[in-house]
């Protein structure tokens, strides 16, 4: 587990952002959808508002039970960070649910769960000479 740095913390929660999630099907192809409802709730704890995703819920407790990453992608004009998680939970009850629950009905979306990611690496995918590398 790492900790988000600041500026990949700020732009997960950053509203304008673009937010894309990776996972690996059971034959081992990629799926990508938008999330445009996930952020981070601390730089420790990447959280994915399921709402109408299928298929990457299978992904992702696929990823669970094996142990492997999910990635989520973040963008905002040059700047893009990849963050590589581990899958940590699926909540559908409970405070932090509830709440996210309320704020996603606010926008007319039904949260049916909340999938809770452990951030594992964090790469710089901006197109500057730090693309690429490594951050944490
Ligand atoms: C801008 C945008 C944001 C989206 N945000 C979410 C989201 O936060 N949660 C979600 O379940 N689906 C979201 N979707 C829909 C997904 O892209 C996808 O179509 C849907 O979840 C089905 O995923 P699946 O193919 O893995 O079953 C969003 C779509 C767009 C265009």
């Amino acid at each position: 587990m790492v900790a988000l740095p600041e500026q990949v913390f700020e732009l997960v929660n950053d509203k304008g952002s673009s937010k894309i999630l990776g996972t690996r099907t059971s034959e081992g192809d990629v799926h990508l959808i938008n999330v445009g409802g996930s952020g981070a709730l601390d730089p420790e704890t990447i959280f994915i508002g399921e709402i109408f995703m299928k298929a990457s819920s299978e992904n992702l407790r696929l990823a669970q039970k094996e142990g492997t990453r999910a990635s989520l992608l973040i963008s905002k004009g040059m700047e893009s960070y990849e963050i590589q998680c581990k899958v940590k939970d699926h909540v559908t009850s409970g405070p932090v649910f509830d709440k996210m629950k309320e704020t996603f009905a606010q926008m007319k979306f039904d949260l049916k769960g909340l999938w809770l990611l452990t951030p594992d690496r964090v790469w710089n995918e901006s197109p500057t000479w730090d693309g690429s590398r490594r951050m944490v």
